[in-house]
């Protein structure tokens, strides 16, 4: 019997109490030994879900780190910016990392901890839950049956969703470039390192286009006010109305940002709204990140990628086209056409696919975080040498696809990522 990983969390969030929920349900294979977060209650959070009564609960990841190694793996789940820094000291401190993604916000901050983990022989797991989910699995698996043939271009989109873009990219966490990071990196690192991970072969240059349209102060409706908790014409009339927090958008979007999302009653919402980031009119934030983007991608051996980031659409879409068939799925399949994946041969029947994530839950994604920690234990614990499955290795070069596609949509000019990471690479 494999003995149990015993894991610390730094930063006990939304994400870390996912990830702490479902190693739980795996005490054969997981201890949750401690967790830091300044703010208690999560803390408290994790401690409950570990059931664990040696758990130890320190104020922030320093204390932690500061205390000896508590465990075999840190889950670093911080925001974007404090990555670098809770990473790196982790891995100075012994641990191993299951590290949310971005792996930094700045590309030479990623090509440092490349360096430093090798130095280190540590492991770095990256939380790109997408390549566990059924999904995406079932897409591997059909271009390494060679039923598609030879791939020679693939269309991939992501449709954040309006009330998702509003909550995270306007209003919430993501919506700074310079406070977090650029979108495409922020969000769509998951989609530059899926194309990565399927085409499976490294990324030459990339060109992109992309701008903040919709989400400015000179889209408000006439005499709409700063807020939403004060009168407004347009309420009636608007999608985005952040009082929706204490009604049909309080599940899941408010729990994301507000503790006691569970338990408030919708008065205590609305006062929460008078003063929070998430209170205020879409049309009036400090926002700064794109609401669309597109990237062409050229890869290795002349394959071919184009990849839209739009806030409106809904759910993720992939089109692979082979030499002997081609592949469509995502969201519009699994919810209008009753599959999830068409296999379009150029000769023959098409073939249908259903996936199931582990879970139960959205196909898509949420698969993927069970998938994540189902994996976790073999990743950690696999023989030296042996590549992991999400580990630096692979996922910082779907990092640098990102990172260059901003450089190029902010130049405007097309970006070799060999020269582009040469020029970033840490001195020696
Ligand atoms: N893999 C995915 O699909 C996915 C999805 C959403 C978010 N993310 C990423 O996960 C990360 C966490 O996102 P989240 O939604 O859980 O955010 P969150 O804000 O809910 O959690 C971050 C936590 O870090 C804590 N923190 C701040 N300073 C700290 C310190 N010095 N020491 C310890 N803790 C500290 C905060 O108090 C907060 O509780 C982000 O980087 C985000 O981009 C990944």
């Amino acid at each position: 019997m494999p003995k149990p990983l015993a894991l610390v969390c730094i930063g006990c969030g939304a994400r870390a109490q996912t990830y702490a929920e479902l190693a739980a349900r795996r005490p054969d294979r997981f201890t949750i030994a401690a967790g830091a977060d300044p703010v208690a209650a999560r803390v408290e959070k994790i401690r409950r879900i570990s059931a664990n009564p040696r758990f130890r609960a320190f104020a922030n990841a320093a204390e932690l780190l500061a205390a000896g190694v508590l465990g075999d793996v840190a889950l670093v789940a911080t925001q974007d910016n404090h990555h670098d820094e809770h990473c790196r000291g982790a891995l100075a401190r012994g641990y191993h990392v299951l590290l949310e993604k971005p792996i930094a916000t700045r590309v030479d901050q990623v090509l440092a901890i490349r360096e430093l983990a090798a130095r280190l022989d540590r492991r770095v797991m990256v939380c790109f839950v997408l390549r566990f989910a059924a999904f995406y699995r079932k897409v591997k698996e059909i271009i390494a049956s060679g039923a598609l043939g030879e791939i020679a271009s693939i269309q991939a989109g992501e449709g954040v969703m309006p009330w998702h873009q509003a909550h995270s990219f306007v209003r919430g966490h993501w919506s700074s470039a310079k406070a977090a990071s650029p979108m495409i990196l922020s969000k769509c690192c998951h989609d530059t390192d899926i194309l990565h991970w399927l085409a499976d072969r490294r990324c030459l240059r990339v060109a992109s286009f992309g701008s903040r349209e919709f989400f400015r102060a000179e889209r408000a409706p006439a005499g709409a006010p700063a807020r939403c908790t004060d009168p407004c014409p347009a309420a009636a009339d608007c999608p985005y109305d952040a009082r929706r927090y204490a009604g049909d958008m309080r599940d899941p979007w408010l729990g994301m940002v507000y503790d006691r999302a569970r338990e408030a009653a919708p008065e205590e919402i609305l006062e929460w709204l008078r003063t929070s980031p998430w209170g205020r009119c879409v049309y009036r934030c400090d926002n700064d990140v794109v609401d669309r983007q597109v990237l062409a991608m050229e890869f290795e051996g002349g394959l071919t990628a184009t990849f839209t980031m739009t806030a409106f659409e809904n759910g993720r879409h992939i089109e692979i086209y082979g030499t002997r068939g081609v592949l469509k799925g995502g969201e519009t399949h699994r919810r209008h056409f009753g599959a999830h994946l068409v296999l379009l041969p150029h000769e023959g029947a098409p073939v249908r696919y259903t996936v199931q994530a582990e879970d139960g839950g959205y196909e898509l994604h949420g698969g993927g975080d069970a998938g994540l920690v189902e994996a976790l234990h073999e990743e950690m614990t696999k023989p030296a040498g042996r590549p992991l499955a999400a580990g630096l290795d692979s996922t910082v070069h779907s990092h640098i696809i990102a990172f260059a596609a901003e450089e190029a949509r902010a130049t405007g000019r097309v970006v070799d990522l060999a020269d582009f990471e040469r020029a970033h690479a840490p001195r020696k």
